[in-house]
């Protein structure tokens, strides 16, 4: 039986969510905070999940209405904030990845803030991907390691990028079949599930079933069974 150890999902739905309802868009982003929190609750009763990482905004993203990216950055200083007793209360780490530099100094001293005070936290990873963007995270990785030898390796990219850890499980809800540029060398093997469900609506119970599916699927790696 595979086991699920790294889970990362594209959160996607919220907007049509909202819409759907004839609220605002930001609406839909509320929600899906909500959502955030139970569902990284429930990895952190789940054994077999060590990883959950989360796309939460693309460098691709900012090109959407300032109104939109202003309430996601408020947002998102919001929960981390309202989180961090929950982070600590349950050994939760908090892992962002993404190129945080473009943030306001406010919400970088938040993110770097939650980051160091559950450093110690040895449970569940929580990564959020926060202008994060594969293309950009790799190059950032070469332009890293470049200078220090002629012959890059698998495992020098690899140790140089902001993820480290291959995915085992990729889940994009919101139902289109993309990776929008998310975790594109660490999923090179992951296994991929794509559900309609919008996010704000994905349930616990949805991950479940996905998990068990997962666990049954035979993951050959190139080799045979
Ligand atoms: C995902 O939901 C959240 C972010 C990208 C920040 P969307 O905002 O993309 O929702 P849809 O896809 O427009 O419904
Ligand atoms: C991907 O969703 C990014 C996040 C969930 C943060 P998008 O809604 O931005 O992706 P596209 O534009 O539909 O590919
Ligand atoms: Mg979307």
């Amino acid at each position: 039986m595979n086991r699920a150890k790294h889970i990362a999902i594209v959160m996607d739905g919220n907007g049509r969510w909202a819409e759907l309802q004839g609220k605002k868009r930001v609406k839909g982003h509320e929600a899906g905070a909500k959502v955030v929190k139970k569902i990284t609750t429930y990895c952190v009763n789940h054994e077999d999940i060590e990883r959950l990482t989360l796309y939460a905004f693309s460098t691709e993203n900012w090109k959407r209405p300032r109104l939109e990216v202003e309430f996601l950055m408020k947002l998102l200083e919001k929960y981390l904030k309202n989180e961090l007793p929950s982070y600590l209360e349950h050994n939760i780490r908090f892992e962002p990845i993404g190129d945080i530099r473009a943030f306001s100094k406010s919400l970088q001293k938040t993110i770097k803030d939650v980051k160091e005070k559950t450093a110690h936290c040895d449970g569940l990873v929580q990564s959020l991907a926060l202008n994060y963007g594969a293309h950009d995270e790799i190059l950032r990785a070469i332009n890293k390691i470049k200078t220090s030898s002629d012959n890059i390796t698998e495992a020098m990219l690899s140790n140089a990028l902001d993820c480290k850890h291959n995915v085992d499980l990729l889940i994009r809800t919101g139902g289109d079949h993309r990776l929008s540029n998310f975790l594109l060398w660490q999923s090179a093997y992951a296994e991929l599930f794509f559900c309609d469900t919008l996010w704000p609506d994905f349930d616990t119970k949805d991950l479940e079933q996905i998990i068990k599916k997962f666990t049954k699927i035979e993951r050959r790696f190139g080799g045979l069974k």
